[in-house]
């Protein structure tokens, strides 16, 4: 059951235009035009411009910055991503919201956001710090028709939008490191990328995928020994950055890239992904069990594994192993 202040704000966002008089919402909402009127009060004690009109009604001039089921709704320009919210001030961790709505059948396109997470998880067990109001927490519940062992793209599809969405709005151009880093020229992290799959032997269920993007943080934010591998668009820009409209271009950059890798495969992503690919063409070192050895980082296979070439000219694709980079 969605609260009334929750149904108000959808229909005057219906309305988008348009003034919406009193009675029409006393009569859709049940409630009294006195009571409408309190709740106009008090959305605009949250931060929302209402402009309310004699003979014409109520309409939504802006919504305020914090981020909520409405909020990140109102504005985002996207087509089936995002249009269903799971908004939680704090939570331990969106990744298992997102996995218990994905069970109780919350479908494709869902998206679980927190202002803060307690134990933001990160790959490899390793913790993800996620304060209040620092960065974007975001888990998206996707459904989509693939074997599961192409999952992998989507995490590579995940990076490439990061990517875009950063460089579009702040004009800096981040690398993605694989697989799904997303680093500065200064080769500190500001975003992680955690993909979570359900899957039966030759279908995905559903995948989730967590996505962590550092925007506000100052460096001493963080224990001594993330400020030496870890950065913000704060940092890299020297000013704050609105998470929701992070939020709502990264959804937007997600969607396009979802859509046309479902439509055409994955070659649209991997030429974008290595566009971003850090070191891409470089030597590294690949350290497996007790050798090490270098090779020139050629590119992405179609399956998202790293290709490697060697020095007597054979290519070669690695799945797992340290990379020095
Ligand atoms: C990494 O280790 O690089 C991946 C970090 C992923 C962090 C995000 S934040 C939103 C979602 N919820 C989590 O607990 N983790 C992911």
């Amino acid at each position: 059951m969605q609260s009334t202040r929750n149904q108000l704000i959808q229909l005057l966002a219906k309305n988008k235009e348009d003034y919406i008089s009193g009675q029409a919402l006393s009569e859709e909402l049940n409630i009294s035009r006195s009571a409408i009127w309190k709740h106009m009060k008090e959305l605009e004690k949250d931060g929302y411009e209402i402009e309310a009109k004699s003979k014409r009604g109520y309409r939504i001039v802006s919504y305020p910055e914090k981020i909520s089921e409405n909020t990140v709704r109102w504005g985002l320009e996207t087509k089936w991503l995002g249009k269903n919210v799971i908004h939680r001030e704090v939570t331990s961790s969106t990744q298992i919201i997102a996995h218990n709505a994905a069970k109780e059948h919350k479908g494709h396109g869902t998206i679980v956001i927190a202002d803060e997470q307690t134990s933001g998880r990160g790959r490899m067990n390793r913790d993800w710090h996620s304060k209040k109001g620092d960065g974007m927490w975001m888990s998206m519940i996707l459904q989509p028709s693939l074997p599961p062992y192409l999952a992998p793209q989507l995490t590579l599809l995940t990076a490439v939008a990061l990517a875009e969405t950063i460089e579009e709005l702040t004009g800096l151009t981040p690398s993605i490191k694989w697989p799904n880093d997303i680093l500065f020229d200064n080769e500190k992290k500001c975003a992680g990328i955690l993909t979570e799959l359900q899957a039966e032997q030759d279908q995905i269920q559903y995948v989730i995928i967590g996505v962590g993007l550092n925007i506000n943080q100052e460096s001493k934010d963080w224990p001594e020994e993330v400020q030496q591998r870890a950065t913000s668009l704060q940092i890299e820009t020297g000013k704050q950055w609105s998470i929701k409209q992070i939020m709502q271009h990264f959804l937007k950059h997600f969607e396009i890239l979802y859509d046309t890798y479902m439509q055409q495969g994955f070659l649209a992503v991997k030429t974008k992904w290595e566009a971003y690919g850090f070191k891409m063409g470089e030597r590294i070192t690949i350290r497996q069990l007790d050798r090490h050895r270098q090779a020139v980082f050629y590119g992405l296979a179609d399956d998202g594994a790293l290709l490697i070439k060697n020095d007597n000219g054979s290519v070669e694709r690695l799945y797992s192993g340290e990379i020095d980079w």
